[in-house]
């Protein structure tokens, strides 16, 4: 499939991200693929349950164990959309990315993306607060409705699958391999330049939110504005409704259509 990553194939666990990570501290190559036919209880963002069905969803994790400053890592998040992106356009030219690292056609999910980072001290007696802890590894997680010819009742209003979107099934390792290819070109160039300045532009053409009213779910306090587009570090700017320029960080909040979902 893809020379550069050992590809492992199982047919059903609980997340291919537990899995991995555990894989991880056993030793597990940096760049290995985990691809589960299901999971039983795939994970999302901010603990919620991924649903990935047997033999239709494109369920997925990959280990890195880049050596960059901890803060960047929320960056490879946003690579992987560009990848998926490109994988999902020619299948189905309307998608689009909502910020930061969904995959959305007709206001709907149809990819979504987790990653989890852990650290690990760079010296003895070592100080979170000093900056003295490195990255460990980072597992990313993609999960893409790809088959499904069924939603759930829960999901519909949010959910949506390529087979749903194009009537046509789509093949599943195709599609895995075009996203780790375009994802190794991405993250290249951005251990090259240590940020998202080499891509702004174009994944700002590819995001939903871009000059759209957004509802940002900060905890400290939700406010509305305009979204503009990401900065070089993968931050939302936004303009609020006071016409004043704010950052949202990618993981921090959330960020929604004033009206919905996008
Ligand atoms: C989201 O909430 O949007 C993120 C969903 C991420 C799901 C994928 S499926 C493969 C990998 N394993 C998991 O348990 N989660 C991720």
């Amino acid at each position: 499939m893809n020379s550069l990553h050992n590809i492992i194939k199982i047919e059903q666990t609980g997340s291919t991200n537990e899995d991995l990570s555990r894989m991880a501290s056993e030793g597990c190559e940096t760049g290995t693929v985990l691809v589960a036919d299901m999971q039983t209880q795939g994970k999302g963002r901010r603990g919620r349950t991924w649903y990935s069905p047997k033999g239709t969803s494109l369920s997925f994790s990959l280990l890195l164990r880049p050596e960059m400053n901890p803060e960047k890592a929320s960056m490879i998040t946003l690579l992987m959309a560009m990848a998926v992106y490109d994988a999902l356009q020619p299948i189905l030219p309307e998608v689009k990315i909502k910020w930061p690292n969904d995959i959305v056609v007709s206001g709907k999910k149809v990819c979504g993306i987790l990653t989890q980072m852990r650290m690990q001290s760079c010296m003895p007696n070592a100080d979170v607060k000093a900056g003295a802890y490195g990255i460990k590894d980072v597992i990313v997680g993609c999960g893409i409705n790809v088959n499904q010819d069924f939603i759930p009742e829960e999901l519909k209003e949010l959910a949506t699958s390529l087979y749903l979107e194009t009537g046509c099934e789509q093949n599943r390792d195709g599609i895995l391999t075009e996203v780790i290819k375009a994802f190794d070109a991405y993250f290249e160039s951005f251990l090259q330049t240590g940020d998202l300045a080499f891509c702004k532009v174009a994944y700002n053409n590819r995001l939903i939110n871009k000059d759209a009213a957004v509802k940002v779910l900060d905890p400290k306090g939700e406010y509305e504005g305009t979204a503009l587009g990401i900065d070089e570090s993968g931050n939302l700017l936004v303009e609020d409704n006071n016409k004043e320029l704010r950052t949202v960080y990618a993981g921090e909040v959330s960020v929604r259509g004033v009206y919905g979902y996008v």
